[in-house]
């Protein structure tokens, strides 16, 4: 009877209960708010509270008896519900006074799973504690009112007493009193259960079911369903017929295999390089051998051939979506530095820079962000902007030289400038970079893929790709077969430089464990991979005693400066050409930067919110990168390689900060500050050329393919392996003019938002317009135009595509109308054929 003599326990689990679902829900409704109608809000609203009723008056029912199985339900159950209950709201509101938006319990359950994924949670143990004390402060102030509101209503509605005041022999008076107060309440309760199950049969099932679990329940939910049953169509016929119909169709030509989408042709002769073995990443070929040619087909390849039959495949002739521009002319200026010089590229370095946006490589004045750190002063005079701008030209000068935009400041000098990287590039030299790119997913991993691959991600969440069929061999296993192709040709050691091997390996500071990443690198070809578990062991060949972790995941990039001076020099001594990939780390967050690196304010630190704390610590990690990026160029300058060595600078994804979107962070975000990256193909002895092209990320494989064939940089027989095969990819070649639009049809652009499986946002080269296009029923359709918005400041949502495309008919017009319809099936169309091509068991 440990409750009658602690009076308290029990009305304030009940208090607990109601405090923390009730927050919970209330949040819920708020993020939703802006969303619904605020009529019809009002409307339903007694609707989404059903299951908070229903929970509470069951707790109140178990809480009152002392004895029997309800006394034990009260005891055990009770206080297990609301202590889950408690932890979920704080965990809740924790998530989102940090990125602005919310948990989803099923893709929680795989993050916790995950060592370094529970690091990422334990980050955001702070807010957690926080919100923690407020919904205990709550629960204990509302203790009394409570069970006050809940002892009169039920005792009255079920005529028991409430165990505050049972008295063993009530009076009769009282006992009448009790039934005069139990007509009303009866009468009252019926009338609102009546009611509110008559809005429950008229509410639509979207959006207002996902609005109206309660906590404890929805996470059960997501622990027994883990993953959403969309279950596919058998058939996913594209969804515009006219535009792929045979008037369209393009006959062969050379290396271009034709393309007629739906059409039984196709079953193309296998090329000549495809005869030999082949390096894993092209099964696709050995397949198609083995249907071909089958007289080679001994018994354990006709094991295979029953395995594989059932696969599915890419086929660039029948895909209705691509375009290809590599029947164009090459760029004026590139063709013209072709005839006039040698462009040797005997090295390939990729450097992956983590949360680059495109705004900030490089920062310029009179930018979004620009003025947002102008506006979080309260007063500045004409000496504190020149004083403050100065210190802005100093953000990213690297970046600056890179991509040959200035930032727009006033060049100041400063002491740390001499450490710099310089370029000794001629003036007018360093090659392409390209504006107006997006990457394809906003999460790394799937930017990865896509980055060495040439490939779409995965729509689903997290990194199925990795057991799934990447559909394109990946850079470094082109790579690996023009290596297998040199085995058999070339007798001993070429003194021919363009008969040397190629290496590739992989380098980052930080882990390598995180989201099985290491296994991904695998399945994707490298060689050689180096995270932070290779160089933070004693043995390790450069380890030294003051290493510093600067953040959950690992080391500063320059910790991995001498391996890559090692890879580099192995390279040079093995006579082989090297594929180096690397990607950044530091403006991951939480932003920090090693010790003896200095923070400057950037921002106003007048606020003492800290309301632009992330921005500005971003903004440090982002100057810090810079530098860094400049010391990696500054190795490749000092091992004398820098003129024969192509360098691509691509962001895996933005970021965005509550300076750009009320919703923060990558995670369940399609702000486009989340998907703007900067990407250069960095050369010293190409030309600068500045290429404005709506392109994405899937361009980078086949435009370095097109530079190694176009440079010379191949030997015949390689050139012709990746003429063929840059014929095979997706992507356009961004040497040559970039086709917006083919023949009627658009070059669709798809970003996968984080984590991968709930929306997707389709664009096109052709027009201005996004649509974000929900993949589950929890999330809206969201529409912007980049042309009157390029910050995405106003957006248009709608729950279903009906509305929304109404919507954009009467603001934009007709023509803005039928293209969100069109991306709409467009895009589910593409989710569908994408998981198809990955051979994705759902
Ligand atoms: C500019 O940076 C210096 C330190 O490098 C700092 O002392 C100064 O306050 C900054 N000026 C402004 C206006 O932010
Ligand atoms: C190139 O690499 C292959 C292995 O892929 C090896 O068998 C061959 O001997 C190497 N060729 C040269 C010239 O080093
Ligand atoms: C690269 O080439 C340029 C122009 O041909 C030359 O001026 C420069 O010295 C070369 N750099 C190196 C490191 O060889
Ligand atoms: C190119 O390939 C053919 C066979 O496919 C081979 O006979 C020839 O030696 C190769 N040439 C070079 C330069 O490797
Ligand atoms: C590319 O997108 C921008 C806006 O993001 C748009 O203004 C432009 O028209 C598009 N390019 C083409 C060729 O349509």
């Amino acid at each position: 009877m440990i409750a009658h003599r602690q009076p308290f326990v029990r009305p304030f689990l009940l208090a607990i209960l109601v405090v923390s679902t009730l927050a919970s829900k209330i949040l819920h409704l708020f993020q939703h708010a802006g969303s619904i109608p605020a009529r019809l809000m009002a409307v339903y609203f007694p609707t989404f509270f059903i299951q908070e009723v229903l929970l509470f008056a069951a707790t109140w029912f178990f809480l009152q008896k002392f004895t029997g199985l309800r006394c034990i339900v009260g005891l055990i159950i009770v206080p297990a519900t609301a202590f889950l209950t408690f932890c979920l709201c704080s965990s809740q509101l924790s998530f989102y006074f940090v990125t602005g938006s919310e948990v989803r319990w099923d893709a929680v359950t795989s993050v916790g799973t995950d060592a370094e994924g529970r690091k990422l949670m334990l980050s955001g143990l702070k807010p957690f504690l926080g919100s923690a004390c407020i919904l205990l402060i709550m629960s204990w102030v509302f203790t009394r009112v409570c069970s006050a509101v809940f002892d009169q209503w039920l005792s009255a509605l079920f005529g028991f007493h409430s165990h505050g005041d049972m008295h063993e022999e009530a009076s009769i008076d009282d006992q009448k009193t009790v039934t005069r107060r139990k007509r009303p309440v009866r009468l009252w309760t019926l009338i609102g259960f009546v009611g509110t199950l008559v809005l429950l049969l008229v509410r639509p099932k979207v959006p207002y079911s996902h609005m109206s679990g309660a906590i404890p329940f929805t996470f059960l939910e997501a622990l027994v369903s883990s993953s959403p049953a969309v279950s596919q169509p058998v058939e996913n016929a594209f969804p515009l017929p006219e535009l792929i119909s045979e008037g369209h169709w393009k006959a062969p030509d050379g290396y271009f295999k034709g393309w007629s989408p739906y059409s039984d042709s196709g079953a193309t002769s296998l090329p000549d390089w495809a005869s030999g073995p082949l390096p894993a990443g092209f099964e696709r070929w050995s397949q198609k051998k083995q249907h071909v040619g089958g007289a080679d087909t001994n018994g354990e390849t006709g094991i295979e051939m029953n395995t594989t039959a059932k696969k599915n495949y890419y086929d660039p002739v029948h895909d209705p979506l691509r375009i290809t521009n590599l029947d164009r002319k090459l760029l004026e200026p590139l063709a013209q530095a072709f005839k006039d010089h040698h462009v040797p590229i005997t090295h390939v370095v990729l450097v992956m820079m983590e949360s680059a946006r495109k705004d900030v490589f490089p920062f310029k004045s009179g930018s979004h962000l620009h003025r947002e750190i102008l506006n979080s002063y309260k007063s500045l005079d004409p000496d504190m902007i020149h004083q403050l701008n100065a210190n802005l030209s100093h953000l990213t000068p690297i970046a600056e030289i890179l991509t040959g935009e200035s930032g727009g400041f006033p060049k100041t000098r400063r002491d740390t400038e001499s450490s710099l990287w310089k370029d000794t590039a001629e003036a007018g030299m360093g090659g392409l970079n390209i504006n107006g790119v997006l990457t394809g997913a906003s999460l790394s991993f799937k930017s990865e893929i896509m980055n060495h691959c040439g490939i779409w991600p995965l729509p689903v969440d997290w990194m199925d790709e990795i057991t799934s069929d990447i559909y394109q061999p990946c850079i470094m296993q082109v790579l690996d077969l023009f290596n297998q192709f040199k085995q058999r040709s070339a007798a001993g050691p070429s003194r021919d430089h363009l008969e040397r091997n190629w290496t590739s390996i992989f380098v980052q500071a930080v882990t390598g464990i995180f989201a099985d990443q290491n296994i991904l690198n695998d399945h994707l070809g490298f060689e050689k991979k180096i995270y932070s578990e290779d160089i933070s062991q004693e043995g390790a060949k450069h380890y030294h005693d003051d290493m510093e972790e600067i953040n959950y995941f690992g080391y500063s990039e320059r910790e991995v400066y001498p391996y890559m001076e090692d890879a580099i020099d192995d390279a040079i001594k093995k006579n082989e050409r090297l594929f180096l990939s690397h990607f950044t780390s530091t403006t991951h967050h939480p932003w920090a930067l090693p010790k003896g690196v200095r923070s400057e304010q950037y921002f106003s630190d007048e606020n003492l919110m800290g309301k632009h704390e992330d921005m500005n610590s971003y903004l440090n990690s982002v100057r810090f990168v810079d530098a860094w990026l400049g010391e990696m160029l500054g190795l490749l300058d000092k091992k004398g390689i820098s003129n024969e060595t192509l360098v691509v600078f691509v962001g895996d994804h933005g970021q965005a900060f509550q300076e750009d979107s009320p919703v923060t962070g990558c995670y369940g975000n399609g702000h486009i500050s989340n998907f703007r990256v900067p990407l250069v193909f960095r050369h010293p002895l190409l030309p600068k050329i500045q290429i404005t092209a709506n392109a994405t990320s899937l361009s980078i494989i086949p435009t370095i393919l097109d530079l190694l064939v176009q440079t010379k940089s191949l030997n015949e027989n390689d050139s012709g392996i990746a003429l063929n095969l840059m014929n095979e990819y997706e992507g356009q070649s961004l040497i040559r003019p970039y086709k917006a639009t083919d023949d009627g049809r658009q070059a669709w652009n798809f970003n996968i938002i984080s984590p991968g499986g709930e929306m997707v946002s389709v664009g096109s080269a052709a027009v201005p317009y996004r649509l974000i296009l929900p993949l589950t029923q929890e999330f809206e359709f969201v529409f912007s135009n980049l042309d009157t918005d390029p910050d995405e400041v106003n957006l248009l949502r709608g729950w279903s595509v009906e509305d929304l495309v109404s919507q954009v008919r009467s603001v934009y017009g007709d023509k803005a109308g039928q293209w969100v319809a069109e991306a709409e099936k467009v895009g589910k169309w593409w989710v569908g054929e994408t998981k198809r091509l990955y051979n994705h068991a759902e």
